[in-house]
């Protein structure tokens, strides 16, 4: 299987398709197009997408593109760091030669991708603000204090202090907690511990950790170096990896597809295909080897391995949960596809309109996001399509892992979040709980 995903996968051009068309790419060549169905757009269905200028309702939805690739691109950063990490597992353990080379193929073509992303991102908010700042909306705010917490992270300031240069904490650090899970792992203890992992720290290097995409937003910074090493150190955690990863294949497929969808209309209407539609289509069709591999190790081949221990079992559980209290738990109001509250996107939000492409002033602009955000509208139902949708095919994917809690294999958390009501709640909080940021904004 691995094989033939690999060869297929060689034969294919996607990623150089992605390349040249970004390469290529001017937003003014594609301004005037919708980029995706009217639906995918932010602010879609409120009263004030309805009353939005034509000029408007492209750039909202130009900007749903912008900021869904964004995102993308820091969980793609995520899969480039794991693959990394449990590809050293397999071949650690030997007889996954095919897989091995799959795996490294994916992460070149998750570089391009990321590449992709960020040169259309950061073309298209020059284009249309210039050097007006508008905040790009992260997973989570969490990611400011994540890096917070990481710049003193290698020692407390007291042990600082005592000014040792021989000591090497992070390095100390990393190697306690390699060989405590070495110990709480299955699969042959250190025999099957990752490659890349191992050579790191022998060239000297920190146990690399990421801070954004969706598992640096799911784990707390100070778990994240556990996190890590857990990955890489047995054939249960690296195959559970996988599970995360066809999570966000899944995630991103659910709204992908709709671009997919639209490119072939245009192809066959014989109409111009904006270059970012065409990146998402073909970006679809790279990720499809990605998610057949995702789907074969967290379905079939972690059960070659040595069950989990009690650690992994939890480890895997604990992961999985929080993913779905972070990612899956709520409903956006005003993008559709994204499942969680937008407390984190209120910044960006209100900061495009004040910008010039509506120019509102401060009360206007919070009255709008209060209608978006705390009232309810069409986007909302709308939202709810796309949330039935994923959840009828992320039970589906779970399904086998038989490990999982019941709440993680049948979505629970996931369930409960498709509610208007509980949006609206929770939105109400986050808007109040911003309200004083904004005035201060609008001051300076
Ligand atoms: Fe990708
Ligand atoms: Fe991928």
């Amino acid at each position: 299987m691995a094989e033939t995903t690999y060869r297929n996968n060689c034969e294919s051009r996607y990623t150089e398709k992605i390349e040249s068309i970004e390469g290529g790419y001017c937003y003014e060549a594609n301004r005037s197009h919708y980029w995706g169905p009217q639906e995918l757009s932010l602010f879609f269905g409120t009263n004030l997408y309805r009353q939005s200028t034509p000029e408007q309702k492209l750039a909202l939805n130009h900007l749903y593109w912008v900021t869904q690739y964004n995102q993308t691109a820091a969980t793609e950063a995520n899969a480039v760091l794991y693959n990394n990490v449990t590809e050293g597992v397999f071949s650690a353990v030997g007889g996954f030669g095919a897989l091995c080379s799959e795996l490294s193929l994916e992460t070149e073509q998750e570089h391009q991708h990321i590449h992709a992303f960020h040169a259309i991102g950061y073309a298209t908010r020059k284009a249309l603000f210039g050097s007006e700042r508008i905040v790009r909306p992260r997973l989570s705010s969490l990611s400011a204090t994540s890096r917070r917490n990481t710049k003193n992270s290698s020692a407390p300031p007291s042990l600082l202090s005592l000014k040792i240069p021989a000591l090497n904490w992070t390095k100390l650090q990393d190697e306690a907690c390699r060989l405590m899970i070495l110990k709480l792992s299955s699969g042959g203890g250190s025999c099957s511990y990752s490659d890349f992992l191992r050579s790191q720290q022998r060239s000297g290097k920190p146990i690399p950790v990421q801070r954004a995409g969706l598992l640096g937003q799911v784990v707390p910074a100070s778990l994240s170096r556990i996190m890590t090493i857990s990955f890489g150190a047995s054939p249960f955690s690296a195959c559970f990896f996988y599970a995360i990863r066809y999570l966000a294949n899944i995630l991103l497929k659910n709204y992908e597809h709709s671009y997919f969808q639209f490119h072939r209309s245009l192809e066959r209407a014989g109409d111009f295909i904006p270059a970012p539609t065409a990146i998402s289509y073909y970006h679809m069709l790279d990720e499809s080897f990605h998610t057949t591999t995702s789907q074969l190790i967290s379905q079939d081949l972690y059960k070659e391995f040595p069950r989990p221990t009690a650690y992994e079992h939890l480890m895997a559980n604990l992961i999985f949960y929080r993913g779905q209290q972070m990612m899956l738990g709520g409903l956006s109001a005003v993008l559709p596809g994204i499942f969680r509250s937008d407390s984190t996107f209120i910044l960006p939000l209100y900061q495009i309109l004040r910008s010039s492409l509506y120019g509102l002033p401060h009360q206007e602009a919070l009255y709008w996001l209060e209608q978006s955000l705390c009232q309810e509208h069409e986007g909302h139902h709308v939202n709810l399509k796309y949330h039935q949708k994923l959840h009828t095919t992320m039970r589906q994917a779970f399904k086998p892992m038989s490990y999982l809690w019941p709440i993680n294999r049948e979505l629970g958390l996931m369930a409960s979040g498709a509610s208007i009501v509980k949006s609206l709640r929770v939105n109400r909080q986050a808007f109040e709980a911003m309200r004083p940021t904004l005035a201060q904004l609008d001051q300076h």
